[in-house]
């Protein structure tokens, strides 16, 4: 048995930090860890890489970019995340983002979110989501300059409030939220307890 989990969260929030300091914590006990990232590095996650670069803005319609996060999604489970949960190698996968994230982004930028549910209906769905919470001050605290859209300050306080809904969207799912502004071990503690609790339950 393994567990899936998935980190979520605004940019900013702190999802690679904890997924970097997860696989530090359960490496040391002898756990194996499996970490990625979305967009990952598939056919489709370079072109998402484009498309969502400051040079290509406007130039792709919220449900082309849809399209190429499930297509992303699809890719890397077929050619990567099946065999690895399969194959039982490791103990804890590790997302960083997933398709939450497209419903969160992309419901907000006008698709239907019906649409975007049966576009990601064959992704894994993973089995715990942990979406980290931090305020639009402690957003603009941490983050430097880029490069990517999604960065208008009014948007980014509609994202928070469209990750309160996840749980709404999606009642029968795993979904916990987590104070990302807590003190960063702190943040692992408290999410490497639950994922413990589950590990040991198998
Ligand atoms: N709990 C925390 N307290 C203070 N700073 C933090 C905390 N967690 C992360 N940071 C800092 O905030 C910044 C953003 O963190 P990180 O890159 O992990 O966020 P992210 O959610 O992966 O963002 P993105 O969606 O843009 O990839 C980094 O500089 C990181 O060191
Ligand atoms: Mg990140």
């Amino acid at each position: 048995m393994n567990l899936y989990i998935v980190l979520e969260g605004i940019d900013g929030s702190g999802k690679t930090t904890q997924a970097n300091a997860l696989r530090e914590y359960f490496t040391s006990k002898e756990r194996k860890v499996f970490v990625f990232h979305e967009p990952t590095y598939t056919k489709a996650g370079l072109i998402i890489k484009e498309m969502i670069n400051k040079n290509s803005r406007d130039k792709y319609s919220p449900e082309t970019i849809s399209l190429a996060f499930a297509l992303d999604r699809m890719m890397y489970k077929d050619e990567v995340l099946e065999k690895i949960i399969k194959s039982n190698r490791y103990d804890l996968i590790i997302g960083d983002r997933s398709f939450y994230s497209s419903i969160v982004y992309q419901s907000l930028q006008g698709v239907d979110v019906e649409w975007l549910k049966l576009l990601n209906n064959y992704v894994i769905k993973p089995d715990i989501v942990f979406v980290l919470e931090i305020s639009i001050e402690e957003q603009m605290k941490r983050r430097g300059e880029s490069n990517i859209i999604y960065e208008k300050r009014e948007f980014q306080e509609k994202l928070i409030e469209e990750y309160k809904k996840l749980k709404e969207y999606f009642p029968n799912d795993e979904i916990h939220y987590i104070n990302g502004e807590k003190a960063i071990d702190d943040i692992t503690k408290e999410i490497a307890h639950t994922i413990e609790d589950k590990l040991k339950g198998d």
